[in-house]
């Protein structure tokens, strides 16, 4: 008897759980149907200087070819396409846009993200495993990061950064560095003739502490400095928009967003969707 219960409420939890999944999923489609303010926007710039050529939500007319969801153009990174729009492409119909601002061009590009088929926003975003190749790879992103205990000292440890960030976020601070600008490696060199190159943690009037490239720190005294010279170029390159593919930047996002247990992209995207929503 006691048995037969237990069997009945793990088939009862067993159709539960199928009944559940589907409806699951379509609240998460309806979500991501939801009009977005900015995505708006971007429509309306296709609509008034893209459509007359490209048709009518860029599918294509006999003028332009399609932009909406073209292989070629789902493959160009978001700095190959703004690129494009900006400067047009020499020697053929497609003109330069030089009155469309940076903005503008932004939203116009996630409305033309969106048009895509949304991948990146619902099969968002890449092989996690790629991702930690990069990583650690030729793009040196662990020459600076550590991610869950490999990499460098010099930039912040973002093994936890996409526990608080949502997947566009992780792709603007990549992209955009626009946080990590005010970072400058410095180079010092002391009475003596010895140089340190590294990353100025703590100043105070009379002494400053530099972390070197292998994370040592160096306590200097002010009094004994000969020289102390910052970069002109912050220390986070800035040109991942054009050394990355889309993929490979998906790839990327999912391994920040793995390390940090969100290993769920379906509700990772419909996360960023909201962040979306809140601009
Ligand atoms: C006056 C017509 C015209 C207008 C307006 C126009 N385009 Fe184009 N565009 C073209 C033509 C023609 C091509 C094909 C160029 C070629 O032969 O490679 C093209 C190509 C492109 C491509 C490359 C497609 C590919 O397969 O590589 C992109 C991306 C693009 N346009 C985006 C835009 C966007 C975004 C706008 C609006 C801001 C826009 N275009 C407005 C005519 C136009
Ligand atoms: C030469 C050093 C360097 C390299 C290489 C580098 N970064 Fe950075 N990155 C920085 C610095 C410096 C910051 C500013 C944050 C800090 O450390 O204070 C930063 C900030 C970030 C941030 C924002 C984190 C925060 O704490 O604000 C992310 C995300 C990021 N980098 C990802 C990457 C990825 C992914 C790569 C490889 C594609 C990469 N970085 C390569 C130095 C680097």
């Amino acid at each position: 008897m006691n048995r037969s219960i237990r069997v009945l409420a793990t088939l009862a939890a067993l159709v539960v759980v199928r009944f559940v999944a589907p409806g699951a999923t379509s609240q998460a489609r309806e979500g991501h149907k939801k009009p977005l303010s900015s995505l708006e926007e971007g429509r309306q710039v296709l609509g008034s200087n893209c459509a007359a050529c490209h048709g009518i939500d860029g599918k294509g007319s006999e003028r332009a070819p399609n932009i909406a969801d073209n292989p070629n153009v789902r493959r160009l990174s978001d700095a190959q396409l703004t690129s494009i729009i900006a400067k047009g492409i020499p020697g053929t119909g497609m003109p330069a846009f030089h009155s469309l601002s940076s903005t503008r061009i932004r939203e116009l590009i996630a409305y033309l993200r969106r048009l895509e088929g949304a991948t990146r926003y619902i099969r968002l975003p890449g092989d996690p495993g790629k991702g930690e190749a990069i990583f650690l790879g030729r793009t040196g992103c662990s020459n600076c990061h550590m991610i869950a205990g490999r990499g460098g000292f010099i930039a912040s440890d973002l093994t936890d950064y996409a526990r608080t960030h949502s997947a566009e976020q992780i792709r603007g601070a990549i992209l955009e560095s626009s946080s990590a600008d005010q970072v400058r490696l410095a180079t010092v060199i002391v009475q003596d003739g010895e140089k340190y190159v590294g990353r100025v943690r703590n100043e105070d009037n009379f002494s400053l502490q530099l972390q070197t490239l292998d994370g040592a720190f160096h306590l200097i005294m002010k009094s004994d400095l000969k020289k102390l010279e910052y970069d002109p170029q912050p220390l986070m390159p800035t040109n991942f928009g054009s050394l990355l593919t889309r993929g490979e930047l998906n790839d990327l996002i999912s391994y920040l967003l793995k390390t940090a247990g969100n290993s769920d992209p379906q509700k990772r995207a419909k996360e960023s969707d909201m962040d979306d929503l809140e601009e």
